[in-house]
């Protein structure tokens, strides 16, 4: 039986097979989560992002860790909060499905996400949370290689929510 947990902490610490990363469409870097990645992964991360030409938002793409404990980080693009009439609900979940379905085709077993789009991208935490935690259970009621999926709360307010409606 899979496992929903939560963690407070840094990603960039997590022993598990991929970290997925809040990115932007370009793919090279930035500031928040994806620079923590950055810096931890080392150079060889922006290389191998370079030639995957950008990412679509919503959509998701798969690299090596590099210097992370993780052996792969699975790169998602969060929509920006626009006041919530652009889409950026089913954008959210999209984020979230595309990497749960990326992870299931590498048969990754364990995998953290960060709170995607909470920081700089300005979506309310309540209801990203809310997509965050059914998109999870959604993919986790079916059948799957997954037995671990972590989110990492990098705030305290953020880590009470999550275990508010996990546990
Ligand atoms: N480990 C876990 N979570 C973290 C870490 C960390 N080391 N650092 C920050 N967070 P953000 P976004 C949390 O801003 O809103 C970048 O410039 C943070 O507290 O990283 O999706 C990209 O290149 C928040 O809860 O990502 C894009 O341009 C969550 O990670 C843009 O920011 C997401 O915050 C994406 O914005």
């Amino acid at each position: 039986m899979a496992a929903i947990r939560v963690i407070r902490g840094d990603i960039t610490k997590q022993s598990v097979d991929a970290i997925i990363n809040a990115a932007n469409e370009s793919l090279l870097g930035g500031g928040g989560v994806d620079g923590a990645i950055h810096r931890a992964a080392g150079p060889e991360l922006l290389a191998e992002c370079r030639a995957l030409h950008g990412c679509k938002t919503g959509d998701a793409k798969l690299t090596k860790g590099y210097r992370l404990p993780a052996k792969y980080v699975i790169h998602t693009v969060g929509p920006v909060w626009r006041g919530g009439a652009h889409g950026e609900s089913d954008l959210l979940a999209s984020c979230y499905h595309r990497s749960l379905a990326i992870a299931q085709e590498k048969a990754l077993v364990s995998i953290a996400f960060p709170n995607i789009s909470t920081g700089i991208y300005g979506y309310p935490k309540d209801k990203a949370a809310e997509i965050a935690i059914s998109s999870v259970r959604q993919a986790l009621a079916q059948p799957t290689s997954l037995q671990d999926v972590v989110f990492i709360c990098f705030d305290a307010e953020n880590y009470d929510r999550y275990k508010k409606q996990i546990y």
